[in-house]
């Protein structure tokens, strides 16, 4: 059965605890000669919808070093783009690739070119979901606190694809997540009812005055993202207001506890969402959580790709 990656749902516990595992491992071997080579005489689409730096720098360098050969497609260079369906793409694919990566708008594409794939499909991003930055997001923590379980995580900000990933991370493992957001900017409400469904589940959205430094307190790692994320640039004004109390700054950060760290998936725009003085300050950790997209990835496509 073809396996996929639309969600961190479609892994288990024990998988996703597995995979950062052996993205700590690849990470130790990269450049050796043991280093593994499953990818050899295969192909990686990574098919973006919209624009990327890390996550198409780090699969295209991550297939690589398993010996495979990554193509990027950008949708307007295609028939995708054009009006091609997403079925008969996937159908197209199937024929010449080993696994896709698709970045793209709604989640339902990225469901629908699962469906009619034989290949495994890799969400790369999608308005409500960024699983693989989960995967590196993790390895990140495990490398910093030597642990994941018993953690407590603050989110701060939007309720947005970067939320909603880090929310089936906490169901999934069991740790501590509490997000504050501004009223109206809440995560995605089934992502949230999965959530508290969730044996393990042990999240809170908080929206008061006060919220911030409420989820910030004690906690063991810090996280934001923009306020503005792609697709809704025409928000900015009203997202710019709605936002303005939710800044990770040092006073914030001194709230947690003394050695927590701070998270950004990246892009980052200072002085919005996050403080220079964090993000360029002795809790930030985010070139290696970046860097870690290669290796996370390197496991998840060694263990996906038949
Ligand atoms: N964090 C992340 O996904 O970055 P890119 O948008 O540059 O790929
Ligand atoms: N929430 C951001 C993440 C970018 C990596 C966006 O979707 O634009």
């Amino acid at each position: 059965m073809t396996r996929h990656f639309r969600t961190l749902r479609d892994l288990s516990r024990d998988e996703l605890l597995a995979l950062i595992e052996r993205a700590i491992e690849l990470k130790a071997l990269r450049g050796e000669p043991s280093h593994p080579r499953p990818l050899q005489g295969k192909s990686v689409g990574i098919l973006l919808e919209k624009s990327s730096t890390r996550t198409r720098i780090s699969f295209e360098v991550g297939v690589y070093e398993l010996g495979g050969l990554p193509i990027t497609l950008k949708s307007g260079d295609i028939q995708l783009g054009r009006g091609e369906t997403i079925e008969d793409s996937a159908r197209m694919f199937s024929r010449f690739l080993h696994a896709v990566v698709f970045r793209t708008s709604t989640h339902e594409r990225v469901l629908r070119l699962a469906a009619n794939s034989t290949i495994p499909i890799i969400n790369g991003l999608c308005d409500t979901h960024h699983p693989t930055q989960l995967l590196a997001d993790l390895q990140t923590v495990q490398e910093n606190l030597g642990h994941l379980e018993g953690m407590r995580v603050a989110w701060v900000g939007d309720g947005n694809n970067m939320a909603n990933s880090w929310i089936e991370a906490s169901s999934l493992l069991g740790f501590e997540l509490v997000l504050a957001v501004p009223p109206g900017y809440e995560p995605d409400a089934e992502v949230l009812k999965a959530a508290e469904q969730s044996a393990r589940g042990q999240v809170r959205v908080l929206t008061g005055p006060g919220s911030v430094d409420e989820a910030i307190r004690d906690s063991d790692v810090v996280t934001t993202d923009v306020w503005v994320s792609m697709g809704q640039e025409g928000e900015q004004g009203q997202r710019n207001a709605a936002f303005l109390d939710f800044m990770v700054d040092a006073r914030r950060m001194k709230l947690a506890k003394r050695d927590a760290i701070f998270l950004h998936c990246l892009p980052a725009h200072r002085g919005e969402e996050v403080a220079a003085e964090v993000i360029d300050g002795p809790w930030s950790r985010v070139w290696d959580e970046a860097e870690n997209r290669l290796h996370a990835q390197k496991a998840l496509l060694e263990f996906l790709v038949p």
